[in-house]
């Protein structure tokens, strides 16, 4: 396991309109549209007592997002609030007004031109748009990059999309999607990712993972001192570090965000003060963090916000994956996948790796810190869980 790699942020913010994305009554406004799901229940945040003690904080939360509709990760948020949103701007409605109960009756399906959503995924996303798109009776097609898993494959399929393994990583899938999207007179993308001309679908994919936030700030009513979150192009990062920098501008929570090896565009980014890709195949068993391009609205909120970028590999992932399994005696057990255990892997190398001594203290964790993670997904892939939760088995790709 080697030591993680980190860089403070010494970038200027940014005052770009996209800092106020993530604003209190807009998150109240996407939860609003999450709650007309039948399928709704907050998602728990569950304490760990005894592994804070262990490892030296006061307090160590979790969010554990395998629980989110039946899906076994947070993704869905975006993608379901998104075409909401799409939806609502298309038959000139305010959001308020759609629903899941309007936009699964005949009222609208009468009214609304059949659709096709394409995106491209590493697995939790495309899994999300296929399954919003069909509970309301639309089609989806989800390209998926080369190394992605039969099962995750199989696991969107049946959510009745078209779904297809490409020779091509991440990012040229999303081209890919695109122009197919564009040749399609009823395609539309749902991508989690913004670039230059193409940011509203994006920005609202970010706002829809609004609905973790406000429910931390209502099961947490004194904020954290510390958010560690994981970031693939950032989009989930820029949706938690936006809306606590909003609820606490005085008291801030120290931000940290997590990629993985051979991923980490935005560290890279952060250190070359401009936005940094990463090419070639991007080997992680962190699938939903391969991604080599940062999403350009979340970037500004990220590189305003963000306190330290972090990038861990995979055996440090996997330990993460163990501790989170097999509790302390005492605490709950929570099943974390490869990608959704990188934040809480980080810090528990901060905790526990001498040669992190010096970002221990820069980011003041002590006894009085209050800790805050996602657990971004479960065992979206049980077989490989398996194997490196249960049989202890290293991965090597
Ligand atoms: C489980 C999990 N965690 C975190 C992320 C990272 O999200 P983002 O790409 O928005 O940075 C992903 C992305 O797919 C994911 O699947």
């Amino acid at each position: 396991m080697a030591t993680p790699k980190w860089i403070q942020n010494t970038m200027s913010p940014s005052d770009s309109p996209y800092l106020d994305l993530m604003k209190h009554d807009q998150l109240k406004q996407v939860r609003h549209f999450h709650q007309t799901f039948p399928m709704y229940q907050p998602t728990p945040l569950v304490s760990l007592p005894h592994m804070a003690q262990r490892l030296g904080v006061a307090d160590i939360k979790v969010k554990d997002e395998s629980y989110r509709f039946g899906l076994n990760a947070f993704k869905v948020l975006g993608g379901a609030y998104a075409i909401g949103q799409y939806i609502a701007d298309r038959l000139h409605k305010p959001i308020e007004q759609i629903s899941y109960d309007y936009l699964t009756s005949d009222d609208f399906k009468n009214n609304f031109q059949p659709t096709t959503f394409y995106t491209a995924t590493d697995g939790n996303h495309g899994r999300g748009v296929a399954w919003a798109a069909n509970q309301l009776g639309q089609r989806s097609v989800v390209r998926m990059p080369w190394g992605s898993t039969a099962y995750r494959a199989d696991a969107i399929a049946r959510e009745n999309a078209e779904v297809t393994i490409e020779d091509m990583n991440y990012d040229a899938c999303v081209r890919l999607a695109y122009e197919q999207s564009q040749a399609d007179s009823n395609g539309v993308m749902v991508q989690d990712t913004a670039w230059e001309g193409y940011e509203d679908i994006p920005s609202w994919i970010m706002q829809g993972y609004g609905t973790i936030a406000d429910e931390i700030m209502e099961q947490m009513p004194q904020p954290p001192s510390h958010i560690f979150a994981q970031a693939g192009v950032g989009s989930f990062a820029g949706s938690m570090v936006g809306a606590f920098a909003l609820k606490y501008p005085e008291n801030r929570p120290k931000m940290i965000v997590v990629e993985a090896e051979h991923c980490e565009c935005l560290f890279l980014s952060a250190k070359n003060k401009q936005v940094t890709h990463v090419e070639g195949e991007m080997k992680t068993i962190m699938a939903g963090l391969a991604c080599g391009e940062p999403n350009s609205v979340s970037w500004e909120i990220l590189k305003t916000y963000t306190d330290v970028f972090m990038v861990v590999d995979d055996k440090t992932a996997e330990a993460g994956m163990r501790l989170l399994g097999a509790p302390l005696k005492g605490d709950d057990q929570i099943i974390s996948g490869e990608s959704g255990v990188a934040g809480f892997a980080a810090f528990v190398a901060i905790m526990t790796d001498p040669a992190l001594k010096d970002l221990k203290q820069l980011l003041e964790i002590d006894e009085q810190s209050r800790i805050l993670f996602v657990n971004t997904e479960g065992d979206t892939d049980p077989e490989r869980y398996d194997q490196i939760v249960r049989q202890g088995i290293s991965i090597e790709l």
